[in-house]
């Protein structure tokens, strides 16, 4: 019998490479997303259903499951990939700005868990993939919300693979670097305060570094491919690099004295 994956944001980037590479190996794909009407393209995929999920509202959650219960029999891996970036000053974001970054990275990842645990721990097999960043181990200038909030996905599946590991659930984290996809585009997300022009020099700096980084990076389907050694290869291993750069090895290894002139010199040159 085919296994089966549940996917989170699989409209785009991460979430639509990661859905057709599971498709071609032969795995059912339960590919969720906030508006499965917008998905034409995906439609055509046999074996692919698509279904509505956003990870901010829980009962979407609990029907996604449900559906795909009901309609492959069977789940064997989630992949926690919806996600996006709130970026700017701390200042200049809004309560309501603070707030989403964490129920959509945070709070919906913790949710989707939630509901498959259970599910996971009664059959006794499952893996729970959550989609950290480097900005989940270094975080850089002006991503203070978003790197808080991979920085909380870190720490949540530390714990949590230590818990599950008896019952045969195996938690991973996969930590991308910059990858081509909506994420600099469609999905980005500006704190603005037009009374803080005290930050925007700098601020447009860093933006341009990052969005020069995304325009020139690998797409999503490396991080898919990682996704699917993380799901398949069988070991305990929690994290798994995509092109990180070496900042995550640099940040380990260098002295704080050092690592942070030299990240300074980096993302707002
Ligand atoms: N691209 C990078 O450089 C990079 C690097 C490190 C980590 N990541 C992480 O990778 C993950 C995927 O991002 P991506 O790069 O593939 O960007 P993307 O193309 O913008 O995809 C983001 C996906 O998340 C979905 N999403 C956002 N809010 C949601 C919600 N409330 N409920 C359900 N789905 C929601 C989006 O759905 P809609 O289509 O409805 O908006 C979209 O499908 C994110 O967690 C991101 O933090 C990305």
């Amino acid at each position: 019998m085919e296994k089966v994956v549940l996917i989170t944001g699989a409209s785009s980037g991460i979430g639509k490479e990661t859905a057709k590479l599971f498709q071609a190996k032969n795995w059912r794909v339960a590919a969720t997303m906030r508006s499965p009407e917008k998905a034409a393209d995906m439609k055509k995929i046999v074996d692919l259903r698509l279904i509505r999920l956003d990870v901010t509202e829980p009962e979407s959650i609990r029907s996604a499951f449900a559906e795909t219960l009901e309609h492959f029999g069977r789940i064997d891996a989630v992949v926690n990939n919806a996600g996006y970036g709130l970026l700017g000053p701390f200042e200049a974001a809004s309560d309501e700005q603070i707030r989403r970054q964490f129920e959509t990275n945070v709070f919906g990842l913790m949710a989707v868990c939630r509901e498959a645990i259970p599910i996971f721990r009664k059959q006794k097999r499952g893996v729970i993939v959550n989609i950290s960043s480097i900005s989940g181990l270094a975080a850089l200038p002006f991503s203070s919300l978003y790197a808080a909030s991979k920085f909380a996905v870190e720490g949540f599946s530390e714990s949590l693979a230590y818990e599950l590991e008896p019952f045969g659930i195996r938690v991973k984290l996969i930590e991308p670097g910059p990858i081509k996809t909506d994420f600099y585009t469609r999905s980005e997300e500006i704190a603005r305060d037009e009374n803080l022009h005290v930050y925007e020099e700098r601020f447009e700096k860093f933006l341009d570094f990052m969005n020069k980084g995304g325009t020139d990076a690998p797409d999503g389907g490396i991080v898919a491919e990682a996704i699917w050694n993380a799901v398949t290869d069988g070991t305990k291993k929690l994290r798994y690099g995509v092109n990180t750069k070496g900042l995550p090895m640099l940040k380990r290894w260098m002295p704080e004295s050092v690592f942070r002139p030299l990240a300074r010199k980096i993302f707002l040159k």
